[in-house]
């Protein structure tokens, strides 16, 4: 199965769950975003929990994730509560549709992580191409010390794929650095969940 086909049916297979805004985006509000306002860019969103939850704090919020399960979960719960939210069904490894220096806020929970490194270089100029100045990224990923990290078959260094085909990239401090040329880094640290996930958490201004 391809990754694509596999998010299609975990959303499909989760319908009615994930509704809620999850821990890091009231973590991130709270701490670094509620003075601000503006546009704001959750890349890929899923079912758009934490872009409602942003929306409801005054941000002009897009999402866009590759799934169309998920995008159109996202787009009933706004139908349910009567609100609208810029939602796209978009692959974030092509050029992001956006003109340069568009956004205030750029938000990833468990979002970057699936792609190789050649990828994730380009992701990562685009994200800093279409955020503006003294924009905020904010992003969670998996990190190297997570519990699964090396199950399955190498792809590539910290990346591997499982037996159903589902593929991590899972980041350390140094890599997540390498890629934020051009940013002030203002918070990056590991969350270690007992029991559960261990991720890495990163707050990037850029110059
Ligand atoms: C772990 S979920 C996180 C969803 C959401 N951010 C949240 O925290 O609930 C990862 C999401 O990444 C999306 N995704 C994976 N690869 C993608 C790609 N190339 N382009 C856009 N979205 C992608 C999946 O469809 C899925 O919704």
């Amino acid at each position: 199965m391809i990754e694509k086909e596999i998010w299609e049916k975990r959303h499909r297979e989760s319908t009615g769950r994930f509704h809620r805004p999850t821990a890091f985006s009231r973590f991130v509000y709270f701490n670094f975003l509620k003075d601000k306002k503006g546009k704001l860019l959750d890349l890929a969103c899923g079912k758009g929990a934490d872009s409602i939850f942003f929306h409801n704090k005054g941000f002009s919020v897009t999402g866009i994730d590759y799934s169309s399960e998920a995008i159109k979960q996202f787009n009933e719960t706004q139908k349910r509560y009567d609100i609208f939210l810029g939602s796209f069904v978009k692959d974030i490894t092509k050029t992001l549709p956006f003109e340069d220096r568009t956004y205030d806020v750029i938000y990833s929970r468990i979002g970057v992580n699936y792609f190789n490194d050649n990828t994730t270089k380009e992701l990562f100029k685009e994200i800093k191409r279409v955020l503006k100045s003294e924009g905020l990224f904010l992003f969670q990923v998996k990190s190297v010390n997570d519990k699964d990290y090396g199950t399955g078959k190498k792809i590539e260094k910290d990346m591997f794929q499982d037996d159903e085909g589902y593929i991590r990239h899972y980041f350390s401090k140094d890599y997540a650095e390498s890629l934020l040329e051009g940013f002030n880094i203002l918070m990056i640290e590991e969350r270690a969940i007992p029991g559960k996930s261990t991720y890495l958490e990163v707050v990037a201004e850029k110059k």
